[in-house]
């Protein structure tokens, strides 16, 4: 049976090292798994990717970048997602719609409703049936953000990074107002070694899946 799932949190919330692990966790039980991201997943959304990271793109406006990450959503949803689930595979994806709500919603405080109506037209109206927030003391998450942007020599993609402390504390606010009050989040408590949140995410994933899915 397909499932979809996402993971969401702020920066340097450990959700691509968690993604490679649930993964793995996932396929030893025999399961078919597709591990994604957003922006990205297939090559339109990738090149759009790079636009929308590159730290250079300082004059990119903030309804302009609304707009890039509904372009390379949906080009992800038609090219990678459904097809996948359509085959029966789970679907692990870094980021999605939700990350839209909390970045630029409670980061950029661009509108709510044009938000959600931009992401139903980006999705199709798909929607997870799980989502597991990353959650952490934003300090914490970027200093390991910035830490891992210098190391890497091949890609800028810091243009978020450089947004001020107050930025990222109302994507963080948003990300836990969303998970409020929808049934399908997990609060993940990212503090910790990567093994001890692993064992976090496995445990909530397994109940979910025991539970035949969403409820
Ligand atoms: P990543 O660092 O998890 O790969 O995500 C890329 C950046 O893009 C991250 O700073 C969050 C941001 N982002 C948004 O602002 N809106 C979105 O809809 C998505 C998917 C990501």
């Amino acid at each position: 049976m397909s499932f979809f799932i996402t993971l969401e949190g702020v920066e340097g919330s450990g959700k691509s090292t968690q993604i490679r692990i649930l993964r793995e966790h996932l396929e030893a039980r025999g399961r078919r798994v597709l591990a994604t991201r957003e922006p990205g997943g297939c090559p339109i959304a990738d090149a759009i990717r790079a636009i929308l990271l590159d730290s250079a793109n300082r004059e990119l406006v903030p309804r302009a970048e609304l707009l890039l990450y509904a372009a390379a959503r949906a080009q992800h949803v038609e090219q990678v997602i459904r097809p996948a689930l359509a085959a029966g595979t789970i679907v692990l994806c870094d980021r999605f719609a939700d990350a839209t709500t909390a970045y630029q919603g409670g980061g950029r405080g661009l509108d709510a409703g044009l938000i959600a109506e931009l992401n139903r037209v980006a999705t199709g109206g798909l929607l997870p049936d799980l989502s597991l927030l990353f959650d952490m003391p934003v300090e914490t998450g970027l200093e390991r953000a910035r830490r891992r942007n210098q190391n890497d020599t091949l890609r800028d993609e810091g243009r978020f990074e450089m947004e001020e402390l107050d930025f990222h504390r109302r994507v963080r606010s948003a990300y836990l107002a969303l998970a409020e009050r929808d049934a399908r989040f997990r609060l993940v408590d990212a503090t910790g070694t990567p093994a001890t949140v692993a064992a976090r995410v496995a445990t909530a994933v397994d109940a979910f899946l025991a539970g035949g899915g969403p409820s």
